[in-house]
């Protein structure tokens, strides 16, 4: 009789062999940490190789199994998980204290398609899109939803925060459809095949390595069961646990990266329009911020400022002097950034066709041809961003812009996507050991070109690169920061915008944002307004519309709408000081900015489905108008008490209260007992004008316990903070004093310190 479960335990790996099952592969578990346990096949081809686009550093294990066999189940522990492993190879995994928290539904097992050929040919005859993709995969996992498990992450997937009963898949698309509620709208821009699992009793994380197309089930084929079903590669995938929602995000990004700290004049206000098509119309834009008394840090410049669409070159008729502009608007504080795509223009004669070309840095088609497709420019060709040597290559053209003061890149289009049909799979990628095909790259292929662009800001102008993307996958938060992408001037959108940017912050993409007031179609003053209230803390805070779309910028609206955008854009800049800490925190921790409510409230059923009410770190609560017309709406506040922004009025939490909303009021409620910095009215984040910061105290209606803050503060700039030049100063309030602010240097390494620091008692 063949053996068909044979193990090899060591230390830190079990190593499980069951032909039956898995004929082609060994099942491999690893204790990566005590809370993090890889499980992953090794294919016994030759080619297997062990690597990870979002895992960058190496991962030691140095937690120990302690491991017992007992007839055909292997047991194997670390400090706080116990794997049960049976010979089917479903797995159960424990807390220390015996709670099943995770279980294989049915493991490795076969689907069955749900549509014939005969019924999807049907279906397809009406114009249904009919997608079987499915039907043919790799491996599927499924796992059992236990009571009442919901299901967030997943980046920036539409429909609501809890993913529970939906579908989705990864696979990096840019449609210009508006992004619908889910299942229509299965997969966006972003490949983040990371999700978290909370129920009353425990919490985790299942972060899929796995960078071909992917399919994501939460009890939406089964009520009973989820799963994620990759269609090549190896199964590889880390079971994440944590005491707390929080822990989970915190091993997550222990594993992938944290976003480092962002120059802080990139938490500033933006700008946008597709296209600004002359150094005269941004000039009069920026001018016009200050007319209209509205701060603004950055304005962007869309393809239009391009050669016709070539990357890395610039309009000589439209923007001839794109120095002498950003000379001209740095006198105003405001930077420029600009948007770069993937495409190059296949020219003869322009450089970066000739250079790619001379180097075979584009990709290719399996008989060895350049691959070509058409975006902006045209014909396009498509940088190997897989090979190290071609992300260098594309690194040192950015000095093409840093040369001429462009502050940031602005990387699109990156999903990759193209006009002339999808990339076939197997389009050539060159990589540095080996050469990948386009279905294994494709959701990596946004990461990659963010951070070759990191790298080259990070080489050629010193400073903390500033890089947004469409397109990502798991760990890009170490190079960019993200928009969501093509949304439209509509409601829904706006209502979707808040479990978005939610999800992807517990994904790990904390610097994150919409196009406020929506890209395509037209803006309504009323949601114009009630966008930039909504978004008003968003870390990454842009205005930008699309071509033959209504202007949106702020003063080509009514004067009220004017007046409610300044208003909003100004508390944003208010809480800069607060935004820029928790963007420390997060850089040690990995937790978001923008919080849902279940992250700080876990045991509140309430807040499980809660879409439309967001925390700021966890001591503001923006309960925003979404809907058209409404001027009042409830809103949950959690248990403590809650201060209205506004009104100062001391609100008892812990129920729904309902809340006027007038057109220019978007509630907002500061946690009792918290401790707030904040900056005086300010136009820019020039250093000059942070020198002055106001500490807001918001006692609870008793005040009697001390309350203390630590505020973070470096030149906003470089990297010197890694060299320990930063300060952190510990604010508190005691009930001896009530007056009085004590203020003490936890850390002295920044000698620029503020001019004033002032307190106010709300
Ligand atoms: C894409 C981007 C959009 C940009 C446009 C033109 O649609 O998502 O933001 O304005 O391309 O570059």
């Amino acid at each position: 009789m063949k053996k068909i479960f044979t193990k090899h335990n060591t230390s830190s790996t079990v190593t499980i062999n069951n032909r039956k099952i898995l004929p082609d592969a060994v099942l491999k578990i690893d204790a990566i940490t005590d809370d993090i346990i890889r499980i992953h096949t090794i294919s016994k081809k030759n080619d297997y190789e062990d690597y990870s686009f979002a895992i960058e550093q190496p991962l030691e294990n140095n937690t120990v199994f302690s491991i017992k066999e007992n007839g055909s189940i292997i047991t194997a522990s670390t400090g706080s998980l116990t794997i049960r492993i049976k010979q089917s190879l479903q797995l159960d995994i424990y807390s220390a204290d015996g709670t099943l928290i995770c279980s294989d539904y049915q493991a490795y097992d076969e689907d069955k398609p749900t549509l014939s050929k005969a019924e999807a040919d049907q279906l397809a005859k009406e114009g249904h899109t009919v997608d079987t993709s499915v039907s043919s995969f790799k491996y599927k996992i499924t796992k059992k939803i236990i009571d009442d498990e919901a299901f967030y992450g997943l980046g920036d997937k539409t429909g609501f925060l809890n993913k529970r009963g939906y579908d989705y898949i990864m696979w990096n698309s840019d449609n210009p459809e508006p992004h619908v509620e889910n299942p229509i709208f299965r997969a966006l821009y972003k490949s983040i095949p990371f999700f978290i699992v909370h129920r009353s009793d425990c919490v985790y994380g299942i972060f899929v390595d796995n960078t071909y197309k992917s399919f994501f089930d939460f009890g939406c084929s089964n009520p009973e069961s989820y799963s994620f079903t990759i269609t090549n590669g190896e199964l590889n995938y880390y079971f994440i646990y944590g005491r707390s929602i929080k822990e989970v995000i915190n091993n997550y990004t222990f594993l992938t990266g944290r976003s480092p700290l962002p120059q802080i004049w990139t938490l500033g206000y933006h700008q946008s329009r597709w296209s600004y098509s002359s150094e005269a119309e941004v000039m009069e834009i920026a001018q016009n911020f200050e007319k209209y008394n509205i701060p603004c840090d950055a304005i962007h410049l869309d393809i239009d400022y391009m050669d016709n669409f070539k990357v890395f070159t610039n309009n000589n008729n439209t923007f001839p002097d794109l120095k002498g502009l950003s000379k001209k608007l740095k006198k105003l504080g405001i930077k420029l950034v600009t948007i770069i795509d993937p495409g190059v223009k296949a020219e003869d004669g322009y450089h970066m066709y000739d250079e790619g070309i001379n180097n075979k840095y584009f990709a290719k088609t399996t008989d060895n041809m350049v691959y070509h497709n058409t975006v902006w420019p045209g014909d396009a060709v498509f940088p190997s961003f897989t090979s190290a040597k071609v992300r260098s290559w594309w690194a040192g053209k950015t000095d093409f812009l840093v040369k001429y003061g462009i502050r940031g890149i602005w990387n699109d289009m990156n999903e990759p996507a193209s006009f002339n049909g999808p990339l076939p799979d197997d389009v050539v990628f060159s990589g540095d050991n080996r050469n990948y095909f386009h279905e294994e790259v494709h959701n990596v292929y946004g990461h990659l070109m963010a951070k070759a662009t990191y790298k080259g800001l990070k080489q050629n102008d010193g400073k903390r690169p500033f890089v947004i993307t469409r397109a990502c996958y798991s760990g890009s938060q170490k190079y960019t920061t993200a928009w969501t992408g093509d949304n439209q001037s509509i409601w829904s959108h706006l209502k979707l915008a808040i479990p978005q940017l939610l999800n992807l912050g517990m994904s790990g993409m904390p610097f994150v944002g919409t196009d406020i007031g929506g890209f395509g179609s037209n803006a309504t003053p009323e949601l114009l307004s009630r966008w930039i209230e909504a978004c008003c803390f968003s870390p990454l805070f842009r205005n930008h519309s699309a071509k033959m779309t209504r202007r949106q910028e702020p003063w080509t609206f009514d004067r009220q709408t004017i007046s409610i955008y300044r208003k909003y854009v100004k508390l944003h800049y208010k809480f800069i000081p607060y935004i820029y800490d928790l963007c420390y925190e997060e850089s040690l921790t990995g937790l978001p900015i923008l919080r849902p409510l279940i992250m700080e409230y876990e045991d509140d059923i309430n807040v499980i489905n809660c879409n439309d009410e967001y925390l700021v770190g966890n001591s503001i609560l923006v309960a925003p108008i979404t809907e058209q017309g409404a001027v009042v709406r409830s809103v949950y506040l959690p248990v403590g008490t809650w201060i209205d922004y506004h009104t100062g009025h001391r609100i008892k939490g812990g129920r729904y209260i309902l809340c006027e909303a007038p057109i220019d009021i978007c509630p907002i409620f500061i946690r009792g007992g918290s401790i707030l910095p904040t900056y005086p009215d300010i136009n820019n984040l020039d250093k000059k004008s942070t020198k002055k910061l106001i500490i807001e105290f918001y006692p609870e209606e008793q005040f009697d316990n001390s309350c203390y803050y630590l505020h973070y503060q470096d030149n906003g700039i470089d990297f010197a903070y890694k060299n320990g030049e930063y300060n952190l100063y510990k604010f508190s309030f005691s009930p001896k004093r009530p007056n009085g602010l004590k203020i003490s240097m936890v850390k002295n390494g920044y000698p620029a310190t503020y001019n004033s620091i002032t307190a106010v008692i709300k």
